[in-house]
């Protein structure tokens, strides 16, 4: 049987149209632009290559956007009609794209995860898996799914160096802070091409209150990954945090506008960083303009969508700083459909989305008391609708300043301390904590 250039099975016969495969693969390995064409280009010469229509299934499927679901699914259905020319390998992609389209997103990413341990050097298997395990917050996973493979990746195998930057994500979320640092830079060290791995020490700095090493590590190696990223925005995000966190809200603007919305917010993950980003700036009392419009525009587009939690609590974000009322009814609507619906967007809106949607919705008509009640047992679970620990940190900085304004000085010295625990040295926290301390005890709980 043919093997492609990592060592995976593969059942086209064409060479041509596997070098296409793999330089989309390599493409999606990199988050460089621009997968999906390389794909096209390669299926417009070869339709009945059902591995291209796999690939192509699976990139719109962990887009997390139902905008791209339409996408999905077509190329879904050439992947299935093909799929009697297809091998075990590639059938485990199908399968994965399959459980996806329907909604049951954990199917999905323990198919392509099965898929990687039956074929340990499929690196398109580990790096859908990963997204997979993204979008479920499942933190170990993040980490063990790619240390499953790990002894079949050594330094002379292509694409040994997205391994160690897809391991070196894993290993931050699951708290392995010193391992996270030292894969991910020694990935960025094999190809400074590599956004993931970069990201992956940008997690570690943020979560470790490094902001200063933070802003030197993006702005260092950006001439390597930021020409042609598709995953630019996230990572100029992550360093708008860093900008913030060091007290510097006119740089996080700038970036806003200089390169967090450059891509214009036509996909989810793009608003997700938007709206996070902004709603960070209004909660310290940050003016930012006109710049929630395009963002608030594109979230009120997909309001009646309801195919991801995480996705529907930065639409209310954006709402909520709308001040549109109305808007967030229709959420919430849709948010509880999707809680009372299928597959694994259920349990997600059922469990997070829906109390986090209620939180911040009583936050922004300013009922403090509420909005606590709502978001603060969501510490403890908001993992349960994907994300990273950076991400889901929306939730403490939202808390925290719904105790500072509704005068809850115990609470809000409380979560502070989790934040002078983890980041000592943050100018931020140090603003939070000098507003606490003048503050009222506690209401009881
Ligand atoms: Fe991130």
């Amino acid at each position: 049987m043919a093997l492609d250039k990592w060592g995976s099975p593969v059942s086209v016969r064409d060479a041509a149209a596997l070098r296409g495969l793999e330089r989309a693969i390599e493409k999606l390995n990199a988050y460089q632009a621009d997968p999906v064409a390389e794909i096209d280009a390669v299926i417009a010469e070869h339709p009945d290559f059902a591995m291209a229509h796999a690939f192509r299934a699976g990139v719109f499927a962990t887009a997390a956007d139902k905008t791209f679901d339409g996408e999905l699914r077509k190329s879904l259905a050439a992947a299935e009609a093909l799929a009697g020319t297809a091998n075990d390998r590639e059938r485990g992609h199908i399968a994965a794209a399959a459980a996806w389209a329907r909604g049951d997103f954990a199917r999905a990413t323990e198919t392509w995860g099965r898929t990687a341990i039956a074929f340990p050097r499929d690196i398109l298997a580990i790096q859908l898996a990963q997204l997979g395990d993204f979008y479920h917050g499942y933190s170990f996973m993040l980490r063990d799914r790619v240390a499953r493979v790990l002894p079949h990746w050594t330094r002379d195998v292509p694409g040994y160096g997205f391994i160690q930057g897809m391991y070196a994500f894993g290993l931050e979320e699951a708290g392995e802070y010193g391992r996270a640092e030292a894969a991910g830079r020694e990935a960025v060290a094999l190809n400074p091409q590599d956004g993931w791995a970069v990201h992956a020490v940008a997690h570690v700095l943020e979560m470790t209150g490094r902001a200063g090493e933070g802003i030197s590590w993006i702005r260092d190696t950006a001439p390597g990954w930021a020409p042609g990223s598709l995953f630019g925005y996230h990572n100029w995000w992550h360093l708008a945090l860093f900008y913030i966190e060091n007290g510097d809200r006119d740089a996080a603007l700038k970036l806003f506008d200089d390169s967090v919305s450059a891509g214009g917010f036509g996909q989810a993950l793009e608003l997700v960083d938007g709206a996070a980003l902004l709603w960070r700036l209004n909660l310290l009392g940050q003016d930012v303009g006109e710049r929630w419009k395009t963002v608030v525009d594109n979230w009120r587009a997909r309001i009646g969508h309801g195919y991801y939690a995480f996705n529907d609590l930065h639409a209310m974000m954006a709402m909520v700083a709308a001040g549109d009322d109305k808007g967030q009814a229709e959420l919430l609507r849709t948010v509880e459909a999707a809680a009372n619906g299928g597959g694994t967007n259920a349990m997600m809106s059922r469990e997070v989305g829906l109390p986090a949607c209620r939180g911040f919705a009583a936050f922004g008509r300013g009922d403090y008391v509420a909005a606590i009640d709502h978001l603060l047992p969501l510490r403890a679970t908001a993992g349960r609708f994907g994300g990273s620990h950076a991400q889901r940190d929306i939730f403490a900085w939202t808390l925290i300043e719904a105790a500072l304004r509704g005068g809850d000085g115990t609470l809000a010295q409380a979560l502070i301390a989790e934040r002078t625990a983890a980041k000592p040295a943050s100018a931020l926290t140090r603003a939070w904590h000098a507003r606490a301390r003048d503050l009222p005890a506690s209401r009881a709980a």
